[in-house]
């Protein structure tokens, strides 16, 4: 694994084994901002002071996850955000990253990576810095996402589905997968993502998505998708 420079001067971690970047190449802030953070009404929530429930699929680097925490620590407002991944790359390559040259809160880089040095408490809600409280789970999504207990229904205003691809990662992009989604996100609640393969928008229609697709990030993909849970 090593470090990739993107477009925008942002670094992410690209994987040889899978050929694939852990953010667009394009840009890794400006598609963890635009995709993720704004697309999916956390920003706006965040900024109107309503308590905010995330779940993202991937967590990777943590970047789309300190790019929230620290607009919710801005606005002081209450965010829980729960991360699934199966794998966890080394603490001396996220050092690498310089993520707090995009962030706003001093010191929230160093949190992370103190945080991130730890043995991680799997489904352990833990309030990170205040006023944001992280849960880490540990395994495979596509599982994980169907025990009722851990993730209950209708308990998520948005979701980050920061999957690698479907050729890379197709479990995660199957129509039972996003029938999990639903169930677990809250009736208004919006699933964002970079990728807007037709069988995609397909398999999320089924499921009484409305699916649209806004620009992207500029210089980055044309369009990104939005879903919303009517
Ligand atoms: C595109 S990267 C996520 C990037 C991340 N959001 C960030 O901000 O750095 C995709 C992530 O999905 C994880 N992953 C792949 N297959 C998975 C699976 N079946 N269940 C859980 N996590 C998976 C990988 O380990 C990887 O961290």
């Amino acid at each position: 694994m090593k470090i990739k420079l993107t477009n925008d001067g942002s670094r992410t971690l690209y994987s040889e084994k899978l050929n694939a970047s852990y953010h667009s190449e394009s840009g890794a802030w400006s598609e963890s901002r635009l995709v993720y953070l704004e697309h999916s009404g956390v920003d706006s929530s965040l900024g109107s002071g309503d308590t905010t429930n995330v779940l993202e699929i991937g967590l990777g680097t943590g970047m789309n996850f300190l790019v929230t925490a620290d607009r919710a620590i801005k606005f002081n407002t209450p965010l829980t955000y729960t991360a699934i991944d199966n794998f966890r790359p080394p603490t001396t390559l996220i050092r690498e990253l310089s993520l707090q040259s995009q962030l706003h809160t001093p010191g929230l880089e160093t949190a992370w990576l103190n945080y991130y040095d730890q043995p991680i408490q799997h489904a352990q809600p833990a309030t990170w810095v205040p006023p944001v409280v992280f849960t880490p789970l540990v395994g495979q999504a596509e599982s994980l996402i169907q025990d009722e207990n851990l993730l209950p229904s209708c308990s998520f205003d948005a979701i980050y589905l920061d999957a690698f691809s479907p050729a890379i990662s197709p479990e995660l992009w199957t129509e039972p997968f996003f029938g999990d989604l639903h169930r677990v996100l809250k009736t208004g609640g919006r699933l964002t993502t970079y990728c807007v393969k037709s069988v995609v928008q397909k398999r999320l229609k089924s499921l009484g998505f409305h699916v649209q697709t806004p620009a992207g990030p500029e210089g980055g993909k044309r369009q990104v998708l939005l879903a919303t849970k009517d």
